[in-house]
């Protein structure tokens, strides 16, 4: 485990007391973003918080928010592995136009951890139906649900190129698998992004594992996310 106090960790993971600590770190980072960013965006924030659960803070949704921009122009489709409930989707949504946004997640929650996991996670954890997501993201158009643990559920997706993907599956297994399956669809300059870099100790050695014959770094952010841009 990367934060000191695993015990902490274990009794607040993913739990009340780690939603109401990320509700209220997002309320201040919204109210210092406030200052300087564009309001109707501050707003569309709020508003995704008040619609959906997640422990994506406020200024992680706005890394999703700026990938996703930088990339919308560019050729190469989104991806989503670890939907939840939506809020990080939604966020993709507004920024996609028409490129198809494929997403998935068990739709049942987290598969079981590995031994490379720091162990705070229970399974099935963050549970949410694809009945519900999709509902969620019903006025969007090309988003396609891809249910089952990954990567058994890309089995019938088509070959594409990737402009955009983010990762957000909490576990070590399930990480790798995304750098497996997304890095070599991945267009020059396309990024990959994923949340808990620098809290789950699984995501982390996923990611050093994955990249240590590779050409490319990972870049780390200032919350716990980091990414990886294809050369
Ligand atoms: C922390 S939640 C994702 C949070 C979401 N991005 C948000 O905006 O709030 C983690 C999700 O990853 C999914 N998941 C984890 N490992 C998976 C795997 N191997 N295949 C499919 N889904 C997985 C879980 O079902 C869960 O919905």
């Amino acid at each position: 485990m990367l934060a000191k106090n695993k015990t902490f960790q274990r009794l607040v993971g993913g739990g009340f007391l780690e939603q109401m600590g990320v509700n209220m770190l997002s309320r201040m980072q919204l109210w210092q973003m406030g200052t300087h960013k564009d309001p109707a965006l501050i707003k569309f924030f709020k508003k995704i918080r008040r619609e959906r659960k997640s422990l994506v803070t406020a200024r992680e949704m706005f890394m999703v928010y700026s990938m996703s921009k930088s990339q919308a122009d560019r050729p190469g489709d989104f991806a989503e592995v670890g939907v939840y409930q939506g809020s990080t989707a939604r966020i993709m949504c507004e920024i996609k136009g028409d490129k198809r946004l494929r997403l998935f997640d068990t739709f049942e929650g987290l598969p079981k951890d590995s031994d490379k996991d720091p162990g705070v996670h229970r399974e099935r954890q963050y549970a949410c139906s694809v009945e519900s997501v999709s509902k969620y993201l019903e006025a969007f158009p090309n988003i396609s649900y891809h249910k089952g643990l990954f990567p058994d559920s890309t089995h019938d997706v088509p070959d594409a190129d990737y402009a955009f993907v983010h990762f957000d599956v909490d576990l070590y297994e399930g990480t790798k698998a995304c750098l497996e399956y997304f890095y070599p669809k991945m267009i020059p300059g396309g990024i990959m992004m994923s949340h808990d870099y620098s809290l789950l100790e699984g995501v982390k050695t996923a990611f050093t594992e994955f990249l240590a014959d590779k050409p490319e770094t990972v870049i780390e952010l200032p919350e716990t996310q980091c990414m990886v841009i294809k050369l």
